[in-house]
C-alpha cells in the first residue's frame, strides 16, 4: 500500500507499507523531516528504514498484552502490526497517521480527539465479542501501548481510558488512585485516575491528556535524540536531550517523579511510562506531561511479607534500586511531606471498598499502607540529610528497561 505519512495536517513523507506483513517497504519522498518521530534520521535526503519500521512497530499492541492472541484469533488478523493500516495509525496520544494514495482522506474528517470512533476492537480485547458480520476497525485501541488489558472509551463527550489489573490482586487500578492522591498531596502534576467496575473487576479510568493539538513524545523517543557515550549515565544523558530539544523544567520534573516512585515503590517506570509534550503542528515544546502509568507499585504482584522486606522491588527507568535512583533528586524543597499525613487511612478505605475484598485481604491491605508509611518517613529523613548534589556516574545505571510483563510468575 503506498500512502503519505501524516502529521496531523503536514505530509511528512511517502512510504509503502507491505499489505502482507504491515511493515514500511520503501520511504520515498521526505517532505518535511523536522516533523519525522525523533530518532528517525535522514541522510542524505533517505530515512532511516530500520528506525522507522522500529517506531512503527513499537506503535501497534504489544505481543504480550494480556489476552492479545485470543483477540487475534477473533479478529481473524495474523499479527497486532496488521491491525495499524485498518485505523490509518491514528491514536489519542499522538498525532500521526498514513493517508493512502488518493484516498483524499483528511485528518479533520477521521482523527479520534474530533470524530466518533469504533468500539468493535474495544470490545474484543475486553472478551466483551457481540458476534457482528462487519466489524469496524477504526479504533484507538489498535495504537495503544501497555501490557495491561486497556480501551478508550467516549464517556460524557471525554476520551477516556480504562485499565485493568493483572492476576491474581487485580491491585493496579487502585495503585493508580493511591498514586493520584499522593500526588495531589504533593502538588506534582499528575494524571487523577479513578476506579469503575465491571462484571465484578476493577478497572482504572483517566482522560486523555493529550488533545487535538498536542502530543505525547515519550522519553524513550527523547533520548533518541543525542547518542550517549558510555560514560554519562542514563538520568544525564535525558537530561541533556531534554535541554538540547528545549524542553523546559525537566530537573523538578525527574524530582517529583523520582520522590513519587520511591514512595509507592514503582517497579514499572521505564521510559514509555513519562515523557514530554508538545505542539503537533508547530513542534513547540509544552513540557514534560503530568505523570501516567504508576499502577505497577505498592507491591503489587507481592505477597505481604515481601512488601515487607522489600528485597525484590525493581526500579527504573534510571538506576536499578530506589534508594540509589533517589540520590539523583536535586532539590527536596516544594515536596510537602505533612500533607501525607493520613495517607494509610485513605489508604486502607480505598481498599477496604466492597469489590476489592473479592481480591485484596486484609493484610495486603496493612502491608501496602505500612509500606507507604515507612517509606514515607524513609524520605523524609532522607531530605533532612539530603546535599543537593547530583551524581553523574553510570553507577547501577539499567541496562534493559522494558515493560512489565504480568504473565504469572511460578512462585505465586
Ligand atoms: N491519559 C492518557 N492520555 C493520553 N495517552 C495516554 C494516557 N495514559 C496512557 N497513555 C498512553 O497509552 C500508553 C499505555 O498506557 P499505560 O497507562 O502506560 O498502560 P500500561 O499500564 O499497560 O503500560 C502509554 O504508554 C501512553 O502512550
Ligand atoms: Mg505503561
Amino acid at each position: 500500500m503506498n500512502c503519505t505519512f501524516m502529521h496531523k495536517r503536514i505530509p511528512v513523507a511517502e512510504i509503502e507499507i507491505d499489505d502482507a506483513t504491515g511493515f514500511i517497504q520503501k520511504i520515498g519522498k521526505i517532505y518535511a523531516p523536522e516533523h519525522l518521530p525523533i530518532g528517525i534520521t535522514v541522510r542524505k535526503g533517505v530515512a532511516d528504514r530500520t528506525a522507522f519500521n522500529d517506531w512503527w512497530t513499537d506503535r501497534s499492541i504489544p505481543a504480550s498484552r494480556s489476552g492479545i492472541r485470543e483477540a487475534l484469533e477473533t479478529l481473524k488478523v495474523s499479527s497486532t502490526k496488521m491491525l495499524l493500516t485498518r485505523c490509518y495509525g491514528l491514536s489519542l496520544s499522538d498525532q500521526y497517521w498514513i493517508r493512502p494514495e488518493d484516498s483524499g482522506l483528511r485528518w479533520e474528517e477521521i482523527n479520534f480527539f474530533e470524530n466518533d470512533f469504533s468500539d468493535d476492537i474495544g470490545d474484543i480485547l475486553f472478551g466483551e465479542n457481540k458476534k457482528k458480520d462487519i466489524l469496524n476497525f477504526g479504533s484507538p485501541d489498535s495504537t495503544s501501548d501497555g501490557n495491561l488489558k486497556k480501551r478508550w472509551k467516549i464517556i460524557d463527550g471525554k476520551r477516556c481510558l480504562i485499565k485493568g489489573g493483572s492476576n491474581p490482586f487485580r491491585q493496579q487500578p487502585f495503585n493508580e488512585v493511591i498514586a493520584s492522591e499522593i500526588m495531589r498531596r504533593l502538588d506534582i502534576p499528575h494524571v487523577p485516575y479513578t476506579v469503575i467496575w465491571n462484571k465484578n473487576a476493577p478497572y482504572s479510568v483517566c482522560e486523555d491528556f493529550v488533545n487535538k493539538d498536542t502530543e505525547l513524545v515519550p522519553a524513550w523517543r527523547i533520548l533518541k535524540f543525542k547518542k550517549r557515550d558510555n560514560n554519562t549515565s542514563w538520568y544525564r544523558h535525558f537530561v541533556n536531550c531534554c535541554e538540547a530539544l528545549g524542553i523546559k523544567d525537566v530537573i523538578p520534573f525527574l524530582d517529583r517523579m523520582i520522590i513519587t516512585d520511591y514512595i509507592i515503590a514503582n517497579e514499572d517506570r521505564h521510559l514509555n511510562n513519562f515523557g514530554a509534550i508538545r505542539n503537533a503542528e508547530t513542534l513547540e515544546w509544552l513540557g514534560m506531561a503530568p505523570i501516567y502509568d504508576s499502577g505497577s507499585s505498592l507491591g503489587y504482584d507481592k505477597m505481604p511479607a515481601q512488601m515487607r522486606s522489600e528485597n525484590d522491588v525493581q526500579c527504573k527507568p534510571f538506576k536499578n534500586h530506589h534508594t540509589e535512583q533517589l540520590k539523583l533528586v536535586t532539590s527536596f524543597d516544594r515536596i510537602d511531606f505533612n500533607a501525607l499525613s493520613g495517607i494509610s487511612e485513605y489508604i486502607t478505605e480505598l481498599l477496604s471498598c466492597e469489590g476489592a475484598v473479592d481480591y485484596i485481604d486484609e493484610s495486603r491491605i496493612r502491608a501496602i499502607a505500612a509500606g507507604v508509611e515507612r517509606r514515607i518517613n524513609n524520605l523524609n529523613q532522607f531530605a533532612v540529610a539530603h546535599t543537593a548534589e547530583c551524581k553523574d556516574s553510570t553507577d547501577d545505571d539499567v541496562e534493559e528497561d522494558i515493560a512489565e510483563d504480568y504473565t504469572p510468575k511460578m512462585n505465586m
